[in-house]
């Protein structure tokens, strides 16, 4: 299945317009990076501007999270879902539908599109949020569904800008592959992967701090590709995914060592990293001392630091473009 094609035809099916994936850097001060699919649609949410015909979107956009507040540059190569560039499936509503029908929406592409089995499914809600625990209960038993705080279920842009409680989808890839302390619903293991996060966009946060309601209460979600390709192909980890593995294994040609997934941090890393510095310089980001260029700069030291532990110590990060082109 063509995951990306797929989703954008359901939404376009439910009436919503295919958008083409914006640029890695936003017309936005406030943010390094586009770092998720709401971004682009910012002035909208707001009411900056007025809400296109139809109001409702769906694009798959490139993501960077490296600086900035969803920073995860650090947990790269180290966990099997971290990425600092990654693409975003997302569905948007400005002012037209919102919590019920998000969910049910959700609920239909996860179990009626992917098939993915009911009894593998959890969601959480905002421990506040009795109305989307009420509308979850229609599709989902109530022991499946989660309260959490502010922490996991609270998603904002950046320190600034549109916000609001959200309620996750978790597949969970079963205790027999995963289990250690942290493999619980809400723990930091990799058992129960949050694909899926449906964000109820109900306020803006002004610099003080200070939330303001959104002239409509409207719809952001974000499903990780890279996540959803892996559960599909059934792989425990992106990186054994068809999505990364072509990269993994021209950086073990390099090298000349094979890649085995205990020791494989440092492939990894590299496999991704390069997608961030193909991305970004081919959208004319460059190298600096500060700022975005610095951040850049940053993620091809990381990764040519990982080259230096495989034992690649002539330049080589070039010599894997073609392949990133090619995925
Ligand atoms: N905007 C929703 C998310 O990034 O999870």
């Amino acid at each position: 299945m063509d995951i990306r094609e797929a989703y954008l035809n359901f939404f376009a099916s439910k009436g919503h317009e295919i958008i083409p994936s914006a640029p890695l850097v936003p017309n936005d001060a406030t943010l390094l990076f586009t770092n998720a699919g709401m971004v682009p649609f910012k002035s909208i949410f707001t009411g900056e501007v007025p809400r296109p015909t139809p109001p409702i979107r769906t694009s798959c956009q490139t993501c960077i999270r490296a600086g900035g507040k969803h920073n995860d540059l650090d947990n790269v190569g180290y966990t099997a879902r971290h990425h600092t560039f990654f693409e975003m499936l997302g569905n948007f509503s400005f002012g037209e539908y919102f919590k019920k029908d998000a969910i049910a929406y959700a609920w239909e592409f996860v179990t009626q599109v992917l098939k993915l089995p009911k009894d593998r499914l959890y969601v959480t809600v905002h421990e506040s949020d009795d109305e989307a625990f009420a509308l979850w209960e229609q599709h989902i038993a109530k022991e499946r569904i989660y309260r959490f705080g502010d922490h996991d279920n609270f998603w904002q842009m950046g320190d600034t800008g549109p916000c609001g409680p959200c309620s996750e989808i978790f597949y969970d890839q079963g205790g027999e592959h995963f289990n250690t302390p942290e493999d619980y619903m809400g723990g930091d293991g990799d058992r129960f992967l949050e694909i899926w996060n449906l964000v109820f966009m109900q306020y803006e946060r002004s610099s003080d701090g200070k939330l303001t309601p959104l002239p409509k209460p409207s719809i952001d979600t974000g499903m990780g590709l890279e996540r959803v390709t892996a559960i599909m192909e059934g792989k425990f980890s992106n990186y054994d995914s068809s999505l990364f593995m072509p990269l993994i294994e021209e950086v073990a040609k390099l090298c000349g060592k094979p890649y085995a997934y205990e020791s494989g941090a440092s492939y990894r890393v590299i496999s991704d990293h390069i997608r961030s510095v193909t991305f970004l310089l081919a959208q004319g980001t460059t190298f600096d001392k500060e700022g975005r260029g610095y951040v850049l700069r940053r993620i091809l030291r990381r990764a040519i630091r990982h080259g230096y532990l495989l034992g690649i110590k002539e330049p080589f990060m070039y010599r894997l473009v073609d392949k990133v082109c090619e995925l």
